[in-house]
């Protein structure tokens, strides 16, 4: 299977969660800013990861997302995943009743993907941070881990 990790990252946090993503795909994790029309030739899987910015993907991660031909997917699976703070986590009471009107990255992400013609893999899934810049909750490397074990496999 060839598979590709395309994702941004500002602070680190959503760097970590793509390469061990890649690591238990077996491939690499390919920042979004280097990621052109050629490395996504013959790809079986591709898995899109931002750091939730504004309830939404980064800039240079929706510059990816819009660069996307129509069908350009079409017979590749698809995966998104966004790095965020959860309801759970914040600190904000206006942030939370925020985050539960406008949402996060991954489901936007998924939603770009399968409208260029990509097959879901999995239900977009989002990997929590303490604070704005981190660090990564306790656990969520391995639950990424055993995300892409799911992908792998279906
Ligand atoms: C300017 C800014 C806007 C942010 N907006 C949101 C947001 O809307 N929702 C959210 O859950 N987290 C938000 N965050 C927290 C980010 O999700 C966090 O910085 C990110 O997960 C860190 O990933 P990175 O280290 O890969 O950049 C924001 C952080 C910054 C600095």
């Amino acid at each position: 299977m060839k598979a590709l990790v395309v994702y941004d990252t500002f602070f680190g946090n959503t760097e970590e969660i793509a390469r061990a993503v890649a690591a238990e795909l077996g491939t690499e994790a390919v920042k979004v800013d280097s990621a052109g029309p050629n490395s996504l030739a013959g790809l079986d899987l591709l898995v899109v990861g931002s750091p939730t910015r504004g309830f939404s993907a980064s800039p240079n991660t929706k510059a990816f997302l819009k660069g996307l031909a129509p069908g350009s997917l079409q017979g590749v699976k698809v995966a998104a995943f966004d790095t965020r703070i959860t309801i759970e986590d914040s600190k904000s009471w206006l942030l939370n009743i925020m985050m539960k009107l406008f949402g996060w990255a991954a489901p936007r992400i998924a939603k770009r993907l399968t409208r260029s013609g990509g097959t879901s893999a999995a239900a977009p899934e989002g990997f929590a941070v303490l604070d704005s810049k981190g660090p990564l909750k306790p656990g969520e490397v391995e639950r990424a881990k055993a995300w892409a074990r799911r992908l792998a496999a279906s």
